[in-house]
């Protein structure tokens, strides 16, 4: 018989606050060490030793990321710009488009596809239907974003969620969004 096969997970993860923003002067516009923490183990954790998780990302969130910590280490980084001529770690896998995206996917060996934002790389999950899980953590308040996080109960039903944490004055609560039929 052949090895088990792990069948290929598809999934958003995203920190949004009580008016659904994500970021502002592209960056977050809040510190929390352990979503930190939760993004690198939910987004690094694999069951089969042998394989890497994808983690999808647009160049502004790319470059929001500090550069002593890019690419994500562990993980299969891919980046989508425009830019034919932006200059990348030869191991980041880049995309200039959405099809190109699609074909990319298709074909990278992974066991989970996160994608980690920002706002149209978010559109780009939200509709496609493989994309069954939003990994959300829900900061409380309005932290008057400049980039907001797509309408998406309309398609997902909250399926588990934590009581509401407190950190440095900061509250928030993950919960965990399942894609209805
Ligand atoms: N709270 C969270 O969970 C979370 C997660 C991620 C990011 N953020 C925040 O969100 C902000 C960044 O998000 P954003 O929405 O402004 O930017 P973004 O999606 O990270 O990046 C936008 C860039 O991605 C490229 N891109 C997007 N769609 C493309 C397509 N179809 N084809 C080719 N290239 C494409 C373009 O790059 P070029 O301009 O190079 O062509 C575009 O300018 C920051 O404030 C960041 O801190 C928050």
């Amino acid at each position: 018989m052949g090895t088990i096969q792990h069948s290929r997970q598809f999934a958003i993860v995203v920190a949004h606050d009580s008016k659904f923003g994500i970021g502002k002067n592209d960056s977050l516009p809040w510190k929390i060490d352990e979503d930190r923490i939760a993004f690198r183990g939910l987004t690094s954790s694999v069951k089969d030793p042998g394989s890497q998780n994808l983690v999808i990302m647009g160049r502004k969130t790319w470059e929001s990321i500090p550069p002593r910590h890019r690419p994500l280490k562990g993980r299969i980084n891919l980046v989508l710009t425009e830019n034919p001529s932006l200059c990348l770690p030869p191991e980041v896998v880049i995309c200039h488009s959405f099809a190109e995206l699609t074909e990319q996917i298709g074909s990278i060996r992974f066991e989970t596809c996160f994608v980690i934002g920002g706002a149209s790389v978010y559109g780009y999950a939200l509709k496609d239907k493989r994309f069954d899980t939003i990994h959300l953590t829900e900061v409380t308040g309005d932290f008057h974003c400049d980039v907001f996080f797509p309408p998406y109960k309309n398609r997902f039903a909250l399926f588990d969620q934590s009581p509401i944490k407190e950190e440095n004055g900061q509250h928030y609560r993950f919960s965990i969004y399942k894609r209805e039929n």
